[in-house]
């Protein structure tokens, strides 16, 4: 017995997408070439974008609405760094209860509105205990560790191909670009592999050192889900993690998200300096 994934009166994800496209195309002719997806305490960015218009997420068909209190729900299209952007401030979490269709969906629409390009910022545990807290890594790689996929379901071919390639999710090129950036606005950078994680808990000590031996450098409950689906549109990504904790098994504290968004929040002008210094060049 096939799966079932839809009503026949429901629309399938290019109709949610095109309602929605209808509803922001009938507000603005603007047209965004970077879609910037904003992490936990790292909203600041926003508010140096030249508004051109701002939709708040209730209001655009299908949008799921946010839940997270750290998080505000606006969609900004605007002028950042003489580029055209949409601004996502606030993004959804899996863990949130929203399926990963939902998760990405803004992703999908931005991109028929016209962002080639994603810039995606998260605040990570370091699992490499070479980081500091609050240190800027740029994505090199991630590894889905979720457990579920965003393309899982028929494929949408308007949008991608059945089996999209993940040999360079994170653009070399941008990659490049933002270490450039990087020294020009002296904000130090490092690089690193992130591994996407469902969350909402935070991880054992076992799974610390597990992710360690993966390979991985850095860990966080977003990020990956938003990243297939753009690659699977051919979007070029920066991915660029915030480190807020030390995941270091030997000498684990316990967790404390205010800490967390704090470390976020402190390093957030760093980051709204590299990112802008960046998305110049792209
Ligand atoms: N694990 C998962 N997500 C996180 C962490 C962590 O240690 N720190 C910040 N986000």
């Amino acid at each position: 017995m096939p799966m079932k994934f839809s009503c026949k009166n429901e629309p399938g994800v290019m109709g949610r997408i095109e309602k929605c496209l209808s509803h922001i195309r009938r507000e603005t002719s603007f047209e965004p070439e970077i879609l910037l997806i904003l992490g936990t305490g790292l909203g600041n960015l926003a508010k140096r974008v030249k508004e051109e218009k701002v939709f708040s997420y209730g209001e655009l068909p299908h949008f799921p609405h946010t839940t997270v209190k750290s998080h505000s729900g606006n969609l900004i299209l605007g002028e950042l760094s003489g580029k055209k952007v949409a601004v996502m401030e606030g993004r959804y979490h899996f863990y949130e209860g929203y399926s990963l269709e939902e998760v990405t969906f803004p992703v999908r629409v931005l991109r028929q509105l016209g962002a080639k390009t994603l810039v995606v910022s998260n605040a990570a545990g370091g699992l490499n205990l070479g980081y500091r807290k609050g240190e800027i890594v740029l994505i090199t790689d991630h590894i889905n560790f979720m457990g579920v996929n965003p393309l899982i379901g028929p494929n949408e071919d308007k949008l991608g191909s059945r089996f999209p390639d993940m040999c360079e999710p994170y653009s070399n090129r941008l990659i490049e670009l933002a270490a450039q950036a990087a020294k020009e606005v002296k904000v130090p950078v490092s690089r690193g592999v992130y591994v996407g994680v469902t969350g909402p808990c935070l991880e054992t000590r076992a799974e610390y050192r597990m992710m360690r031996n993966f390979g991985a450098d850095l860990v966080g409950m977003s990020t990956v889900p938003e990243v297939i689906v753009a690659a699977h549109m051919g979007m070029e990504v920066l991915g660029v993690s915030v480190v807020t904790d030390a995941c270091d098994p030997d000498h684990l504290e316990p967790c404390n998200i205010e800490e967390i968004i704090k470390t976020a929040n402190e390093a957030g002008s760093k980051l709204d300096k590299l990112i802008g210094a960046a998305i110049a060049k792209f």
